[in-house]
C-alpha cells in the first residue's frame, strides 16, 4: 500500500508505512503549503529541477534529517556543496532503493537556481518513476507534453501519474489530458496549478477532459487532491 499526500503546489509525499519520500519539497514560501519543512519526516528527497518552487527546502530538510537528495547529477553536486547528502543519478537511470526503485525520466523544461544576481544552470530537469512495494507512480515534474511519454507506459504499468496542468510554465489542461492518453495510468492527479496567478486553472475542467478521452486513456480516473489530501494506492488483488 502506498499513500500519496499533497502538501501544496507540486509537493507530495509517498509513504508505504515504513519509508517516506518527498517530491519537490517547496514548503517555506509556498502559498498552498499545509506544513513547514520541519514538520515532515522523510527518508529521501526528490527534486525534479532547480527552480525555487521545486528544489525549495531540499537542502534544509536533507541536513536536518540526514535524508539524501536523489536527482540529476548537476543539481546533486550543487546541493552537496551546501552540505546535503546526495544520491546523484541521471535521466534514463534506475536505482534500487530500500522501498523499491527510482528511475529518472526526461522532462522538457529548464533547471536553474536563480538568485538576485546570478543564474546557475543545474543540468536537465527530470521526472521520476517511483515504485514502492506493488505501486508505481510517475511524477512528471514541470514539463511540456512530449511524445516519448508513451515509452514510459510501455515499460511501466502506472498506478498513478501526477501531471502539471497549470499552463504558462508547463503543460496546460489539454496537453495534460493528451499526456494521460500516452501514459494510461489507472489514476491521474493534476498538479502545479492555482498556487500563483499565472497558473490559476480549474482542475474540474481537466477531470472532464480526461473523462471525455476515456477510450484513449484506457479509462484513467482523475483524482483531484487539494493540499493536505491523500490518495491511497492499494495493492492489487
Ligand atoms: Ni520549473
Ligand atoms: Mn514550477
Amino acid at each position: 500500500m502506498l499513500t500519496i499526500r499533497s502538501l501544496g503546489h507540486a509537493c507530495y509525499t509517498l509513504h508505504d508505512g515504513t519509508h517516506c519520500v518527498i517530491l519537490d519539497p517547496f514548503l517555506e514560501g509556498n502559498p498552498d503549503a499545509v506544513c513547514g519543512p520541519d514538520e515532515v519526516q522523510v527518508d529521501f528527497i526528490l527534486p525534479t529541477h532547480g527552480h525555487a518552487d521545486h528544489l525549495g527546502d531540499a537542502v534544509r530538510i536533507s541536513k536536518a534529517q540526514a535524508a539524501p537528495i536523489v536527482g540529476v547529477y548537476e543539481l546533486c553536486a550543487y546541493c552537496a556543496r551546501q552540505g546535503a547528502q546526495t544520491v546523484p543519478m541521471h535521466i534514463g537511470g534506475q536505482r534500487q532503493m530500500p522501498f523499491g526503485t527510482i528511475k529518472l525520466t526526461p522532462a522538457v523544461h529548464g533547471s536553474a537556481v536563480i538568485s538576485d544576481d546570478t543564474i546557475q544552470y543545474m543540468g536537465l530537469a527530470c521526472g521520476f518513476v517511483v515504485t514502492m512495494g506493488q505501486a508505481t507512480v510517475y511524477f512528471a515534474g514541470d514539463t511540456a507534453l512530449f511524445w516519448d511519454m508513451a515509452l514510459i507506459s510501455r515499460s511501466h504499468k502506472l498506478d498513478v501519474a501526477i501531471l502539471p496542468i497549470g499552463d504558462n510554465f508547463t503543460m496546460g489542461i489539454e496537453d495534460a489530458a493528451q499526456a494521460t492518453a500516452l501514459l494510461k495510468p489507472d489514476t491521474v492527479i493534476p498538479t502545479h496549478y492555482n498556487a500563483f496567478e499565472a497558473i490559476r486553472r480549474d482542475a474540474g475542467v481537466f477531470a472532464q477532459r480526461v473523462g471525455a478521452l476515456s477510450e484513449a486513456t484506457a479509462g484513467a480516473q482523475c483524482r483531484i487532491l487539494d493540499p493536505g489530501e491523500e490518495f491511497i494506492v492499494s495493492d492489487g488483488p
